[in-house]
């Protein structure tokens, strides 16, 4: 499926029956077509799905390439060579280790990004090492990192402290008692800070990201290496284990799924994986699952809504604006081309909830205030609904 694309290069998600995609070292690659004036012409091939720079993933190969046994096991071996140092397993209990450390012992290397136990920190001598990790920093692992700013792979923006909390605001508001975090590490360590302080029913927050640095901060029950452009779970079987347990749902645990993939991510991909969530949620065998939809944030650009409504009819755009703290252009405040384009994607309806977020000042926000200090209640379907209501918790 070329996706109506008159000319350019097209992903073919649904690749030949019975031939799977070859491995980089990102998991599967993605099959592309080139596309002239509407029409497929010449050979098809594979390329990397996470990196749209030959520099951060050089992988190619034709559809019809024939591939010799040798150049495959080169291949493979690469794909190990290119995984992280560290397993999760063994930067779990490095941690463990870590923190127990007096304050004065407990490093970072700010040229690894990683945590040093003090027999590693002569290998880190000529290294900008940050000395005194507080307890407080570990806790905020995105504020420690630098974010990977790369705009063509990571594109790592990260949450201004007023659309961090006015997300969380919208889960706690709606009652959600589970966040499957998907790019969003930010929301997902305010998440768990929040559930350190709370002794009754904390939210629970499963992150699925493809940044390995956050392993060292988060337990294998907390955090999936992932990667959201082909649903490729890094740490295998195992790590989908996980991932599906989390969204088994029982009665008094309500699941929502927060997404804020890298704005020049492919609309399909990202819709084909979490159409793929959304699937793993259903298998669950809640009967409730079965029949509803699971409740989704996805942040993405203002100017891609028909592209999501493509994908997702039941999904209307909210007026909030999100910012963030390293991009110059999606801060909060500023007037005209300079605003954040940026938006909140969600198949949940208005809800009087959203009422409660005082942050959220938007045309729906006034209405259902209207509405409720009129005594109305609240009603679905206002506004800038463009498809069918969602699922309303
Ligand atoms: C636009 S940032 C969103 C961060 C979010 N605003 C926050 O503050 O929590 C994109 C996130 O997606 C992650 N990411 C980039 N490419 C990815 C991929 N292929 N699979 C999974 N995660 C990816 C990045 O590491 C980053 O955390
Ligand atoms: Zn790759
Ligand atoms: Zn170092």
């Amino acid at each position: 499926m070329a996706g109506g694309r008159r000319s350019g290069v097209a992903l073919l998600l649904d690749g030949p029956p019975g031939a799977p995609a070859p491995h980089c070292p990102h998991g599967p690659a993605f099959l592309f077509a080139k596309i002239r004036q509407g029409k497929e012409e010449g050979r098809r091939f594979y390329a990397c799905s996470a990196c749209r720079e030959r520099k951060d993933c050089g992988f190619f190969q034709w559809e019809d390439e024939k591939v010799s046994e040798a150049r495959l096991l080169a291949q493979e071996k690469y794909n190990r060579s290119q995984q992280p140092f560290f397993s999760h397993a063994q930067n779990v209990e490095r941690y463990k280790e870590f923190v127990i450390l007096p304050l004065s012992e407990r490093k970072f290397c700010q040229e690894c990004q990683q945590l040093l136990l003090p027999p590693e920190w002569s290998r880190h001598s000529g290294h900008q090492v940050l000395s005194k990790v507080s307890s407080a920093q570990l806790r905020r692992p995105s504020q420690l990192l630098s974010p990977l700013e790369n705009k063509k792979t990571n594109a790592q923006y990260l949450f201004a402290d007023r659309s961090c909390q006015f997300l969380l605001d919208l889960i706690v508001a709606h009652g959600f008692t589970r966040a499957l975090c998907v790019g969003t590490p930010r929301l997902h360590e305010l998440i768990k800070l929040q559930a350190s302080q709370e002794q009754e029913n904390p939210i629970r927050s499963l992150l699925l990201d493809i940044d390995f640095r956050y392993s060292q901060f988060c337990t294998e029950e907390e955090f999936c290496h992932y990667n959201m452009f082909n649903h490729y779970f890094f740490g295998g079987e195992a790590a989908h284990d996980v991932c599906q347990k989390f969204l088994q749902q029982h009665k008094n645990k309500r699941i929502v799924m927060v997404a804020d993939p890298p704005f020049g991510g492919l609309v399909e991909a990202l819709a084909f994986t979490f159409k793929q969530l959304v699937a793993m949620w259903k298998q669950t065998g809640c009967a409730d699952a079965a029949s509803k939809e699971l409740p989704i944030f996805w942040i993405f650009p203002y100017f891609f809504e028909s592209r999501i409504l493509e994908f997702f009819p039941s999904f209307r755009m909210l007026d909030y604006q999100v910012d963030y703290d390293n991009h110059a252009l999606y801060k909060h405040g500023k007037t005209g081309r300079k605003q954040s384009p940026v938006c909140i994607f969600t198949n949940l309806s208005p809800h009087k909830a959203w009422v409660k977020t005082g942050s959220f000042i938007d045309q729906q926000y006034l209405r259902l205030k209207q509405e409720l200090n009129n005594g109305k209640g609240i009603t679905s379907g206002t506004g800038r609904d463009k498809g069918s209501s969602g699922p309303t918790p």
